[in-house]
């Protein structure tokens, strides 16, 4: 396609709302199904999506909030009105900067204006979903003060946990950490009959660390390893902790960190039931003695209260782990175990509700124009593809047999592929490097040039030797962990290749265990000394979209580059 021209239309867009001025209600955009079209004002008919069945008003805002005893902390927030759509599709949550939780459904068409009131440029991305380039908030979109983009999209994904925040660029770290973030739940109202938790037994689970001053404010600073924070918050909360009945819950878990890496964990050695990752439901639902959570990851777990005693306390515990670098001299460094939330559990047992029906993942909503793919999946030997018959009711997380989950087969037993790109994570002259470039606001390399349909397999190689020679991780203690995030898509990991370094290797294995690989994600942990594989698919959309390091320090010093993708060149 012509590159020049999109992105023409889109300066032109932004130009267009800076100068204007203009306020959220008097600024439409463009269709959401097809190339982005420059902004239409002041009502005149839109020429895709005139009637969205969901609006919504979103500001980004300086407030105070009560965090601490004592002094309010100033943060930035997201907060939400909606205009149109279901009453539940905005829901606000009290005693935290977090913004309000999206409630959206599959095939629902979504307008968000976004109303930029900080006093530094911003611009929002969807985290996870399936958008339009000029939806999916690419740094190059910023708006500024008093400024409104409007978005407009279709939700295509997958029933699931997903999030929004910030994406300026160089600025996404200080923006998110102070409070800049929210979740997406897509839910197609399935839940309940798949035996699900829902309402009060289905938990948002954000993890953020944060240092605080003595006068109760935010401190950040970025360097190399990225930022570590003193204090563990669960929903904004420190010291965070539940009244939960002796019942099971579905825990939505996010890692909203800038750069911490979560290994999740029951102090008893009680597994972990995972349900879902990124993307949505797992075809059959995993056990892990522990998960590990990278920056941008999301994790969703069963927990079944009902196991423990009443009135018991339960803690919820980040496991020390190795081959993170530490994080310099951070007071809580990564790596280090603490106790991340407690769970009061409820004195009489709760009926359960009993699982009728086999979960099973919905199908994305088709969009229109579908568009063929012009090359063939390539033939996967991965183990994880295939399809895993799971009988809910038999592995209800509610019953304590732990024979009924089937153990999941893991990528790092999956053989690697013939891969379509190999991406070399390192440093060079002193930045965090993809192949050796750092982020350039519009360019794409030609090895970062994408066809519509195309299947392919992506490398991630943390291995600082195989990085191009002069590269090398030196000085970062053989390097650092890499949560790895493709923008506009989400994929499956294709296989895993330990470190073939004996101090890599000891690392890896105290995290390893932890990883859940046999879902859809759209962020994977890339630990020092490893290769991951995944697949990825390019569709519906051409445009530029980014992949980057989800360390928002990383990032921010321009561990992130754009990819495009082109109509296929046919003859
Ligand atoms: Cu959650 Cu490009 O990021
Ligand atoms: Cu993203
Ligand atoms: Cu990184």
């Amino acid at each position: 396609m012509n590159r020049r021209s999109t992105t023409k239309r889109e300066l032109n867009r932004r130009d267009f709302l800076r100068l204007s001025g203009l306020g959220a209600l008097g600024v439409l955009a463009g269709n959401a199904l097809s190339m982005p079209t420059v902004a239409k004002a002041w009502g005149r008919p839109l020429s895709g999506l005139a009637e969205p069945d969901v609006e919504i008003n979103l500001r980004a805002v300086i407030s105070q909030e009560q965090i601490l005893p004592g002094a309010a902390t100033t943060v930035w927030r997201f907060e939400a009105d909606l205009l149109k759509g279901p009453s539940q599709t905005v829901q606000p949550l009290s005693n935290t900067y977090l913004g309000p939780i999206l409630h959206f459904q599959p095939g629902q068409t979504v307008r968000i204006n976004f109303t930029n009131q900080l006093n530094e440029e911003t611009i929002v991305h969807w985290h996870g979903l399936h958008v339009p380039e000029a939806a999916d908030g690419h740094p190059r979109l910023v708006i500024g003060p008093n400024e409104t983009y409007v978005y407009d999209f279709q939700i295509m994904d997958r029933p699931g946990t997903y999030w929004y925040h910030p994406h300026p660029h160089g600025r996404t770290g200080p923006q998110a950490y102070h409070g800049l973030a929210g979740l997406i739940i897509i839910s197609d109202g399935t839940e309940a009959q798949q035996g699900l938790p829902t309402g009060a037994y289905d938990l948002p689970f954000v993890i953020q660390d944060r240092t605080f001053d003595d006068q109760n404010q935010l401190v950040y600073s970025a360097n190399m390893a990225g930022f570590l924070g003193d204090d563990i918050l669960v929903n904004g909360q420190p010291n965070a902790a539940f009244s939960v009945e002796r019942t099971t819950y579905r825990l939505r878990v996010l890692n909203g960190s800038n750069s911490r890496i979560y290994k999740l964990a029951w102090p008893d050695a009680t597994p972990l039931t995972v349900i879902a990752t990124d993307g949505g439901l797992l075809d059959a639902p995993v056990q892990r003695d522990y998960v590990v959570l990278g920056p941008g990851e999301r994790v969703e777990l069963l927990v079944d209260f009902g196991q423990w005693p009443a009135g018991s306390l339960q803690t919820l515990r980040s496991l020390a782990f190795s081959g993170a670098g530490g994080g310099g001299n951070a007071a809580l460094p990564n790596g280090a175990e603490f106790d991340v939330a407690r769970f009061q559990i409820g004195e009489a047992a709760t009926a359960t509700p009993t699982p009728t029906a086999i979960p099973t993942a919905t199908p994305t909503p088709s969009p229109t124009p579908t568009l063929t793919p012009t090359a063939t999946p390539p033939t996967l030997t991965n183990p994880a593809y295939m399809p895993l018959v799971f009988n809910w009711s038999a592995a209800s997380a509610n019953q304590r047999t732990t024979a009924a989950i089937r153990s999941d087969l893991r990528a790092e037993q999956a053989q690697p592929q013939q891969a379509t790109r190999t991406f070399n994570l390192y440093i060079q002259f002193g930045q965090w490097t993809i192949n050796g470039r750092t982020f350039q606001m519009e360019a794409v390399a030609p090895d970062e040039t994408v066809e519509l349909g195309a299947v392919e397999i992506w490398e991630f190689s943390n291995n600082a030797s195989g990085g191009g020679g002069g590269g090398g991780g030196g000085g970062m203690g053989g390097g650092l962990p890499h949560p790895m995030h493709i923008h506009g898509l989400q994929f499956r990991v294709v296989s895993r290749q330990a470190p073939t370094d004996a101090t890599q290797r000891a690392n890896w294995e105290t995290v390893k265990d932890g990883y859940v690989d046999s879902g859809w994600k759209d962020t994977v942990l890339v630990m020092p000394g490893e290769r991951v594989q995944v697949q990825v698919e390019f569709k519906d959309y051409t445009g530029l979209y980014l992949y980057h390091c989800h360390n928002l320090e990383h990032e921010d010093m321009g561990m992130m580059r754009n990819y495009r993708v082109v109509q296929p060149s046919r003859d």
